[in-house]
């Protein structure tokens, strides 16, 4: 008895030293769930956004083999996400959710077995009310710890839990229930919270899940990706490793937008922090979309271990500046034309937190190329109509 405790001493003395650091960033998170998911935003897919109500398990286990055989999970797209319509509109005489017959006739814990297999990781969709946006299936009011158990037992890795169909409750109510479910499930689940922004998710989310949707749906067009960006960047302030704003997933690939205003999209998105869920046919990619969704050094800056959200800077007019530091005194910075004619934007070092007579270098991350003059006080671009520019800035000696 004596040297068991004892050894259990030592034992708690070894695990301490070991994960001193991750105790320490347990407590800056003040996460409930302390799952140690989402220290850079999540990256992957996810089935709504093309396809809606229309998805089966042949097309997921297709989207996965997709997702390895293009190199996108080598990027880091590794969430494979079913929205909703997955489920029966029944529960079982035992109240458990049952994969629609139809769709998912191999259950979901085949499909998990496969997703991992394929070195990647699987993500469900539930509702924090009776039913789910779709009403073709139920939500999980009331069922919290039911249904967090089954979606551990069937392995999967990524929660969204959307908010419709409710009981007229908060979701400040509603949310924990779910949080405090997964909990207790045995398995870190990434808990994605999508209340669309309604009660100011970002002030409490990071207490309850590792996103918060801070936005009502996105559509694929140039407006209402604009204002998402911009309802999402309010709450810079409030995402940190753990815990992410989210201005809702990709459309980069969906046909509604020129490449350019997807190259914006994308690093609005990138620059902001947010999730990289790709909403597109990832089977079936063209040439554009590809090079827009694979770019490494605009990837880099969403996946930057600093976790800094992107806060606009400077407006004039239609002209934006976007800037948010990075790991290694480097800033990211992303000069924005909204309006409908080129224009030349200048950002300067006051704005973008450089100290003011610094020499930067500036790497283009859309050109792949390091610029030759080196800059003081300020760097200006031509930026063309519905476009971007964007940099990362580094001050040389
Ligand atoms: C593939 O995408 C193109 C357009 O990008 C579309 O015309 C075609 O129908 C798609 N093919 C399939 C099988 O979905
Ligand atoms: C940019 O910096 C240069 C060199 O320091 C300076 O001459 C110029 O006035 C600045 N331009 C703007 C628009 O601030």
């Amino acid at each position: 008895m004596k040297t068991l405790s004892v050894m259990f001493v030592i034992l708690c003395l070894m695990v301490m030293g070991v994960s001193a650091r991750d105790v320490q960033d347990q407590q800056l998170r003040r996460n409930l769930l302390a799952n140690g998911l989402g220290k850079t935003p999540p990256m992957g897919w996810n089935s709504w956004n093309h396809f809606s109500c229309n998805i089966n398990e042949k097309m997921i286990r297709e989207t996965a083999d997709a997702l390895v055989s293009t190199g996108l999970s080598k990027l880091g797209y590794t969430y494979v996400n079913i929205d909703d319509c997955w489920a029966e509109i029944h529960r079982d005489a035992k109240g458990n959710l049952i994969p629609k017959k139809s769709t998912f006739p191999s259950g979901i814990k085949a499909l998990a077995d496969y997703v991992h297999s394929k070195g990647l990781k699987l993500g469900i969709y539930s509702d924090a009310g009776y039913f789910t946006c779709s009403k073709t299936m139920p939500g999980s009011l009331g069922h919290e710890e039911q249904d967090a158990k089954t979606f551990a037992s069937w392995g999967i890795d990524y929660l969204k839990y959307d908010n419709c169909n409710n009981d007229g409750s908060k979701p400040t109510v509603r949310y924990p229930v779910m949080t405090r479910a997964l909990m207790k499930a045995g398995r870190p689940i990434f808990f994605s919270l999508c209340e669309w922004g309604d009660l100011h998710p970002a002030l409490w989310g990071a207490k309850l899940g590792n996103s918060w949707r801070t936005t009502n749906d996105i559509s694929d067009n140039w407006d209402s990706m604009l204002s998402r960006a911009d309802m999402n960047e309010i709450y810079a302030e409030f995402a940190r490793p753990g815990g992410w704003n989210d201005p809702d997933m990709l459309e980069v690939g969906n046909g509604g937008m020129t490449k350019n205003e997807y190259i914006v999209h994308f690093s609005l998105w990138a620059i902001s922090k947010a999730p990289l869920l790709l909403g597109c046919d990832v089977r079936n990619v063209t040439k554009d979309t590809m090079e827009i969704i694979t770019n490494k050094e605009v990837i880099a800056v969403n996946q930057d271990s600093l976790g800094v959200q992107a806060k606009k800077v400077r407006m004039e007019g239609d002209l934006e500046i976007w800037a948010g530091r990075l790991s290694g005194y480097r800033v990211a910075v992303v000069l924005l034309n909204r309006g409908p004619w080129r224009n030349s934007i200048t950002a300067e070092w006051d704005d973008i937190g450089i100290p003011p007579k610094s020499l930067v270098e500036a790497r283009d991350v859309w050109e792949h190329k390091t610029l030759k003059t080196k800059f003081v006080g300020n760097l200006t671009a031509t930026v063309d109509q519905h476009s971007c520019k964007m940099y990362v800035l580094k001050p040389v000696s």
